[in-house]
């Protein structure tokens, strides 16, 4: 058998990092098919190979996105930051995302970490400092940028692209090249406004990314991060400001940057050395090597939208600096949609991981191994729940769950859970065994090349191969003939099994735990006399995976079948966020022209009493109403029976109008109008002075 290929890193250090997600909300399946169970996958398959892995994740906390989040729930930046930041982490944990550490920018090794980088470009000269006009918002008496920021993309048009991004076609710009900008704060049309900033001359670095990328990773790095790379390139680099006229984030650490803060994606790149360096610090390690040792692979798992900024902005800040190494690959991924439509937060079109962790608790490995099968990694995808289902029961369950349950009740049934002594192999079982000891190779090359669903569908072969292997080879109707030639099938079977365990790990980490506890090798179980996990490379070169003699323990279910009714609850779920976010949508009347208070202060109203109400005659909508209003007793025609019958308004208490000038209404003269407003939903209500718990902002009709 070939050993394994090694992956291409001379030193076997690997630095992986992941792309910090903003806390400004949960983590949701597009953020984990793009960036996070890939990057697992990854770090598991280099560990359990027997690499150094630094795998590196934090959350981004600084950024215009947090802020406005706060500003909608009326809380600080801070409590923002702290709740999203405690949920995103705990949810990564449970799902079994192995960070070597989570960390934050809000953290201080992060504020000095991301300072000191600044200071040092800073003091080499590596930045322009330039006063120029940006986008002002009068009333908010505030700078507008990025997210403050919306605007008609001037590359593709997108009339809603952010000041910094374009989310349609990802162009990354400066928010001065937005045409008809808006404040996102007022949506006024903002005003320019003189204010010095430190600009990185992208263009200076030209060349060296042009040598870097364009030439030395034409081959090895995707398609897809390649072409949008040169796509800019070609375009021509210009300065970005790397500063910020904002109160939240990291403060500039110069003179002149008084009142002032880095850019959010100046500092978030950053927060993956500060991670490293918080990880090695309480490891007891030197952080240094994973950083500027060129013998260190570093990858950064990210999805497309990000791939700006870590292929042309975060290296050039690393060159700059001059003791950093760059990135081996960045190998972005593209998007994932859920059942036909855009993932989306503040639509809640989504599969949240919190949700997903709680309604299918003990199920992590279902949902990674589903998303790995469809993950974006050559074009955008879609996530449909009858596809997790099928990707359940048809293939985890069927073939893998399936393969497993019949070798470990057949063992315990046979021989009471103790594997069996083989004779002498037949040709199907050398072709078979020889199999197995392919396996890890296929599996790594993929992995190693990205290509993680390719790597997922290999791992199934497996199983399926154990599964074939078992249906042709018939040991439960072997037994009733020959005794010793079932003891042979089982082995064989059970060195499968065995071999699964391992290789399953990257992929379904929990499964492989419960795998190999039920096949007694677990090398966390102390009480374990013969320890017999196997690494990875193991099952290539190794000739017994699981011994003749050895016990294994009782059969349990790895996975179970997911019924339809469960995904239609999921999708029932779904249909009611499309509800919810349509009845939002709908078209409101437009606010009417602003009043002065003195305008305001003419109305007299006042807390009336109906004491009588009739339909008028041949009207639809007309109730005739005495009203007490505490003046007097008066008539008023109210517009409301298409809401309300006669009955059912007498004895209440409403809000009166009761200086509007009297006028006919079907030849009953109506001296006031009851105050009512429509809710969101466009069903009318009064504006009632008791409960205060109906809507009761504007909208009076009589
Ligand atoms: N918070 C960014 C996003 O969600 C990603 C930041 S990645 C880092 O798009 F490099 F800045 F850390
Ligand atoms: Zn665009």
């Amino acid at each position: 058998m070939n050993k394994p290929k090694r992956p291409a890193s001379p030193s076997g250090r690997y630095t992986i990092t992941t792309a910090l997600p903003y806390t400004n909300g949960p983590i949701h399946i597009g953020h984990l098919a793009g960036v996070y169970v890939p990057a697992d996958i990854y770090a598991r398959y280099l560990r359990l190979t027997g690499h150094d892995v630094a795998f590196i994740g934090g959350s981004d906390e600084h950024g215009v996105p947090i802020t406005i989040k706060a500003k909608k729930e009326g809380v600080s930046p801070q409590d923002i930051v702290d709740k999203y930041h405690a949920i995103i982490k705990k949810s990564f944990e449970d799902f079994g995302i192995t960070y070597d550490n989570y960390s934050r920018t809000s953290a201080p090794i992060h504020h000095k970490t991301a300072s000191e980088f600044f200071k040092t470009l800073y003091d080499k000269g590596e930045f322009i400092e330039e006063t120029t006009e940006q986008l002002y918002d009068e009333q908010a008496n505030q700078f507008l940028a990025d997210r403050f920021v919306i605007g008609t993309c001037p590359k593709c048009g997108n009339e809603e692209s952010y000041g910094d991004q374009c989310e349609n076609c990802g162009t990354s710009h400066n928010a001065t090249d937005l045409i008809n900008p808006k404040s996102a704060l007022t949506g006024n049309t903002p005003t320019l406004k003189q204010t010095k900033h430190w600009f990185l001359p992208l263009d200076k670095h030209e060349d060296f990314l042009k040598e870097w990328i364009l030439e030395g990773h034409k081959k090895d790095w995707k398609p897809n991060v390649y072409g949008q790379v040169k796509s800019w390139i070609d375009d021509g680099l210009r300065p970005r400001a790397v500063t910020r006229d904002l109160d939240w984030g990291i403060p500039v650490p110069v003179e002149g940057g008084e009142g002032k803060v880095l850019y959010v994606w100046f500092d978030a790149p950053i927060g993956y050395i500060s991670s490293t360096i918080e990880w090695a610090e309480r490891e007891g390690k030197n952080w240094e090597p994973y950083w500027k040792d060129e013998e260190t692979k570093l990858v950064h798992f990210i999805g497309k939208d990000n791939i700006v900024f870590h292929c042309i902005i975060f290296p050039a800040m690393l060159k700059a600096e001059g003791s950093y190494i760059l990135p081996d690959n960045v190998p972005a991924n593209e998007f994932l949609n859920l059942e036909g439509n855009k993932l989306s937060t503040s639509k809640n079109w989504a599969v949240w991981l919190p949700e997903y962790l709680e309604e299918f608790p003990g199920q992590q490995d279902v949902l990674r191994y589903a998303l790995n099968a469809n993950a974006p990694e050559t074009k955008d995808n879609d996530f449909t729940w009858k596809d997790f289902q099928a990707r359940n029961n048809n293939e985890l369950v069927a073939i893998f769950g399936n393969f497993i349950n019949r070798v470990v009740v057949l063992t315990n049934k046979y021989y009471n859970g103790i594997v069996p002594e083989p004779s002498e192999f037949s040709q199907v079982d050398e072709e078979t065994l020889a199999a197995v000891k392919a396996y890890p190779n296929v599996i790594a090359s993929s992995i190693e090349r990205y290509r993680f669903r390719e790597a997922g569908q290999e791992l199934m072969n497996l199983a399926r191969l154990g599964n074939k292997y078992l249906a042709d080879e018939e040991p439960w109707k072997v037994i009733k003939v020959d005794e010793a030639r079932t003891q042979t099938i089982m082995y064989v079977a059970l060195q499968i099994a065995s071999a699964l365990a391992t290789l399953c790990e990257p992929f379904l980490p929990f499964t492989s735990e419960k795998l190999k506890n039920i096949l007694n090798v677990s090398s966390s179980d102390v009480t374990q006399a013969h320890s017999i996990e196997n690494t990875w490379n193991d099952i290539s070169t190794k000739e017994v995976l699981l011994p003749a003699g050895h016990q294994i323990g009782k059969a349990e279910l790895l996975f179970s079948k997911i019924e339809d009714e469960t995904i239609q609850k999921q999708l029932d779920k779904l249909e009611a966020s499309k509800k919810a976010n349509e009845a939002a949508n709908k078209t409101v009347e437009p606010q009417k022209e602003t009043i002065t208070f003195e305008d305001f202060t003419k109305l007299d109203i006042r807390v009336g009493t109906i004491l009588e109400a009739e339909k008028m005659p041949k009207t639809k909508k007309l109730l005739k109403l005495k009203v007490d209003t505490g003046i007097d007793v008066r008539t008023i025609v109210s517009g409301i029976a298409e809401s309300f019958t006669a009955e059912e308004v007498v004895g209440k208490r409403v809000t009166v109008l009761v200086n509007l000038a009297p006028r006919a209404l079907r030849g009953v003269e109506s001296q006031g109008m009851i105050l009512m407003t429509e809710t969101p939903e466009g069903k009318l209500v009064f504006v009632n002075p008791d409960s205060g718990n109906e809507v009761a902002n504007g909208l009076p009709i009589s």
